[in-house]
């Protein structure tokens, strides 16, 4: 293996559209951040760089269901992801926004270098045009039916059913989000890459290359997307959300969100290292010391080969980050690639493939208001469950065992006992050391063994292996414990209680050492109560971390235990918002027998115009209508008078039945009916011609 001078380690950009929910940390959050902080612990160089993804037609789409702005909406979720984040303890050193200038410059400027190398072609083609809203309709602004799985609600760019990556061309039924309509095609000029020119480099660099250091589920989609024959695709679009193309002939058009948001990457190093070096700091929250930094150093995390670019993604962003990205990277010709994309799978949700908006997610915001002081539970939940080889699945039951019989039971526990026994025994004082027994030395070799297995483990990107290990380091501790049992030697052999509980502070020390790397706010805490500084990878695994008399702080419980109801709750709240997204199903009254035509025309349906209406009394139900009919004016009672006042009925144009014969109702003569449509509701409507029509005006 190559051994790396520094590490460029990069988070999906998630799209500032919506909330994320917990399948997007466990995705690519989570395991990205564990990485890292394991990489700073053991000292070193290392970036982590995220942001919000603003372009793309994800964005203006959200506008208008939420009848808002693309402005307000990236601005909106920008600050609720981010915000999310910093909560459950992801650490990233800049958390930036593609809607900045500086990665508005730095995409035309990549986009300008590879058009002035010529690798770029021109093409026209017929795209979907909505010819009601005026607008080419790019990616997510047109639906259709999924040709792969049937999925009506298909993207123009992906099915999220299925996860295939399709074109708007391929969609079955396509529909404009805009208008509804079916779009018509039009003739369109745009820039294309031609992936297929990069077909034998990609063989050699991922099929031969990286053969056996990506994992089996990301060599196998690019595999397959190799195989089957890479074509051109388009870099632009037309859109009026976006970065500009930077050509004069381009009026209208943007790069490509795909093509700009990885580069996002880019542009966060280049603002994260002139926000350091300048003191105006906007996004940048280095996590550790930048010494003697420059701005220009966004170069070395780019594009020296002695740097490990590492991109934590889900498993729908692998052809863009495997395939596309590198292709651009590389015809760029100064950049480096990823040595590595561990992407993962899709974490389920009890039973249920996660969506947000089917209502069957956990959203980040509402873990985090529902459990505020537990970040680290979900943090070890997703950890334990990652998809990290195939799709898995949270469930309330699993996070309350994980919490209560691993995180309680186990490491809250062992913590526990090591310190309030210490407390009982020696003044809460680190007792010294005597003659080691045969028991001791055991325990300090698998000690000294663990930290090395987690890091190999984190190292080879699996995560649920490493936080098993974590979970097996206290399982070490607590088993020490009851083999060796202090509480029953003291009465007889005080000095040797004072050795075994030396020992058990030193794991519970590494445990803190370790923990930070998975669990950060227990970890601090484990670091409160021993009164220990936090301490790097390179002190794990020493038995050697707290000296005698060292005086420790105070035993604090690290994790509470969960009650059913808690539980039960949350799965009642799922299924509750799940209901409330349902889209409402209204129970359509069955068909009529048949009519011939002769019997219709028999009606004398009409329009007329109502020039008086009140109130009959001694009723709540009627209102008593003066409609001119055209031919006559007359008077019509109806059942409305729960849905309209009769002062918003006068002067509204009506749809009446004008030859239905007289009929009396409370000592009046109601001569017609006039005819409304029912809603899912009960409420009802007035069936009006769309515009004004003179009244008499016949229905046929
Ligand atoms: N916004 C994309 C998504 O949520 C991910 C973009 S990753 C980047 O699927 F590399 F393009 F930034
Ligand atoms: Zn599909």
């Amino acid at each position: 293996m190559k051994n790396f001078k520094r590490y460029t380690v990069t988070a999906a950009l998630p799209y500032a559209n919506g909330p994320k929910h917990i399948g997007h940390l466990a995705g690519a959050y989570i395991p990205s951040d564990v990485y890292v902080r394991y990489l700073r612990s053991a000292g070193k160089d290392v970036l982590f760089v995220c942001g919000s993804d603003e372009h793309g037609t994800a964005i203006p789409n959200q506008a208008l269901k939420e009848n808002t702005t693309s402005q307000a909406i990236i601005d909106k979720y920008h600050k609720l992801i981010y915000d999310c984040f910093k909560k459950l303890g992801i650490a990233f050193d800049i958390y930036h926004r593609t809607s900045e200038q500086i990665h508005h410059e730095t995409s035309q400027e990549i986009f300008l270098t590879l058009y002035n190398k010529g690798l770029l072609t021109e093409e026209v083609s017929e795209q979907y045009y909505d010819d009601e809203a005026n607008v080419f309709l790019a990616d997510r602004y047109i639906v259709g039916t999924c040709p792969k799985c049937g999925n009506p609600n298909a993207y123009g760019d992906q099915c999220e059913k299925c996860g295939s990556t399709l074109s708007p061309r391929e969609l079955i039924n396509p529909k404009s989000t805009l208008t509804g309509k079916a779009p018509v095609l039009r003739e369109t000029k745009h820039w294309y890459l031609p992936l297929q020119n990069y077909e034998g480099w990609l063989q050699e660099w991922i099929l031969k290359e990286h053969a056996d250091d990506w994992k089996a589920n990301v060599y196998g989609q690019c595999k397959s997307w190799i195989d089957a024959g890479l074509q051109a695709r388009a870099m632009t679009r037309d859109l009026d959300w976006g970065i500009k193309v930077p050509l004069p002939d381009a009026e209208g058009k943007v790069l490509y969100v795909w093509f700009d948001a990885p580069i996002g990457y880019v542009s966060a190093t280049r603002a994260f290292f002139q926000e350091i070096t300048s003191g105006k700091i906007k996004y940048a929250q280095p996590q550790r010391e930048f010494k003697n930094a420059k701005a220009d150093d966004w170069k070395t995390y780019w594009q020296d080969p002695e740097t490990k670019l590492v991109h934590f993604i889900g498993k729908d962003n692998i052809v863009f980050h495997c395939i596309i990205f590198p292709i651009i990277l590389k015809a760029h010709g100064e950049f480096i690639l990823p040595d590595n994309v561990p992407a993962n799978e899709f974490m389920n949700l009890e039973g249920d493939k996660m969506s947000t908006s089917r209502g069957w997610s956990i959203e980040m915001h509402e873990y985090i208001e529902d459990f505020p002081d537990k970040p680290d539970v979900l943090r070890y939940c997703l950890l334990a469950n990652l998809p990290e080889s195939k799709d898995s699945e949270f469930t309330w039951k699993d996070f309350q065992s994980r919490n209560n019989n691993e995180l309680v039971a186990i490491l809250g526990n062992f913590i526990n006992r090591a310190l309030v026994l210490t407390q009982k025994y020696f003044d809460n004082k680190v007792p010294a050391r005597g003659t080691l027994q045969p028991v001791d030395e055991e325990v300090i070799r698998a000690l000294k063994e663990h930290p090395r297995t987690i890091a190999a483990s984190i190292e080879q990107y699996r995560f649920r292996e490493a936080t098993a290990g974590l979970m097996d380091l206290a399982r070490l501790g607590n088993k020490y414990l009851a083999e060796t049992e202090p509480w029953k030697v003291y009465k007889t052999d005080p000095a040797r209680v004072g050795t075994i509980l030396n020992i058990a502070l030193q794991i519970a020390a590494n445990l803190a050492i370790v923990g930070e790397v998975f669990l950060p706010f227990s970890a601090k805490k484990i670091n409160a109560m021993l009164n220990l500084e936090t301490k790097g990878w390179s002190d794990a695994g020493s038995d050697a971390l707290l000296n005698p008399t060292h005086p420790l702080g105070a035993a604090a419980l690290l994790f509470e235990k969960i009650e059913d109801d808690v539980i039960a709750k949350q799965l009642q709240k799922l299924h509750d918002k799940k209901k409330s997204m349902e889209p409402v199903t209204v129970d359509v009254a069955p068909l009529k027998p048949e009519v011939t035509f002769d019997d219709f025309s028999k009606l004398d349906i009409r329009v007329g115009k109502v020039l008086a209406a009140e109130k009959m009394e001694k009723s709540n139900k009627l209102l008593k209508l003066t409609i001119d009919t055209g031919v006559d004016k007359r008077t019509v009672l109806s059942g409305i008078a729960q849905h309209f006042s009769p002062e918003e009925m006068i002067g509204k144009q009506v749809t009446l039945i004008a030859n239905l014969a007289p009929r009396k109702m409370m000592g009046i003569e109601s001569q017609g009916m006039v005819l409304m449509a029912e809603d899912a509701d009960g409420k009802l409507k007035l069936l009006q011609p769309s515009e004004a029509v003179f009244p008499g005006s016949v229905v046929s």
